[in-house]
């Protein structure tokens, strides 16, 4: 039987960025440029380069300017019309035809389970990619394509994954693998951020998930779990009692622009790598 194809996505954007603060005190951390655009465009880039093209952000109070700037902005689109500026206009145009982008509110910070459920009867009867826009990974592949690919193989929930440092641990949801090859995974268990002593591994569940439907309907059973909030994690480790999981270590670079040093990591790698500016950047870095 065809596996059912991937089309939707759901991006929770609901946080509060408070690990960013002042910064993000009048706009979603979502908005903070990584190089030259806010990170969640690199995500819906991700998504679109996967053959996703009809995404759902879960936002909250405060985040207008997410969803303008995937609108359209005539007056901005009209000045730089005039000024002849059409390098800048077809920037500014794509954007807002890149996807099909719906938004639902998540009104209460209960997690990211309860951030997804709030995206329950947009997602309906269909797999699903769940992207966590702190998490950007630069890769040939796109992270969520080589998540797809796992899936069509195996027809079921598939989770990226990375070793994480010992000290590191206690932030992820930890899987116990077995081993199917160099990067895939059948996932024996799951646990929402462990003691390191108490991890059934080093492989961190990192900001990519394709999820089959069924785990709607668990997350709606599922209690308040760590840190009093409903965790995605707890409603995949009911799932895995009826169903097959698998985990893949994802090949790419992977920056937590949640943390300030990664997210300093990020914007600078991605300077780097930029044809106008990487070469004159590193020769400056050079001189600090
Ligand atoms: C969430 C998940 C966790 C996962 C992590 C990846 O935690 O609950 O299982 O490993 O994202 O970034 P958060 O970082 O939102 O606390």
């Amino acid at each position: 039987m065809m596996e059912t194809p991937v089309r939707k996505a759901v991006i929770p954007c609901a946080g509060l960025g408070t690990r960013f603060l002042p910064a993000t005190k009048a706009q979603p951390k979502e908005m903070l440029p990584v190089f030259d655009r806010p990170a969640i465009q690199y995500i819906i880039e991700e998504a679109l380069a996967s053959d996703i093209e009809d995404i759902v952000l879960v936002t909250g109070r405060g985040k207008q300017a997410i969803e303008n700037h995937f609108d359209k902005s005539f007056e901005l689109e009209h000045y730089l019309k005039e000024r002849k500026q059409y390098q800048l206009l077809n920037k500014v145009e794509r954007i807002a035809e890149l996807a099909d982008i719906y938004y639902v509110r998540q009104k209460q910070p209960l997690g990211l389970g309860h951030a997804i459920s709030c995206a329950k009867s947009y997602l309906q009867h269909e797999p699903f990619a769940v992207f966590l826009a702190d998490d950007l990974i630069y890769s040939k592949t796109p992270a969520i394509k080589q998540l797809i690919n796992v899936y069509k193989k195996y027809n079921c929930s598939v989770l990226a994954v990375e070793e994480v440092p010992v000290e590191k641990i206690s932030h992820y949801g930890v899987i116990k693998p077995v081993k199917i090859s160099e990067s895939v995974f059948k996932v024996e268990d799951i646990v929402e951020k462990p003691k390191a002593s108490e991890a059934p591994s080093n492989l961190g569940v990192v900001g990519r998930y394709i999820l089959m439907p069924e785990i709607l309907d668990i997350l709606s059973g599922v209690q308040k779990g760590k840190g009093g909030e409903i965790q995605l994690t707890d409603a995949i480790k009911i799932l895995l009692k009826t169903k097959p999981v698998y985990a893949v270590k994802l090949n790419g670079k992977r920056y937590d622009t949640g943390d300030k040093l990664g997210y300093m990591k990020a914007s600078l790698e991605y300077a780097l790598r930029d044809k106008e500016i990487g070469g004159k950047l590193k020769k400056y870095l050079k001189t600090v």
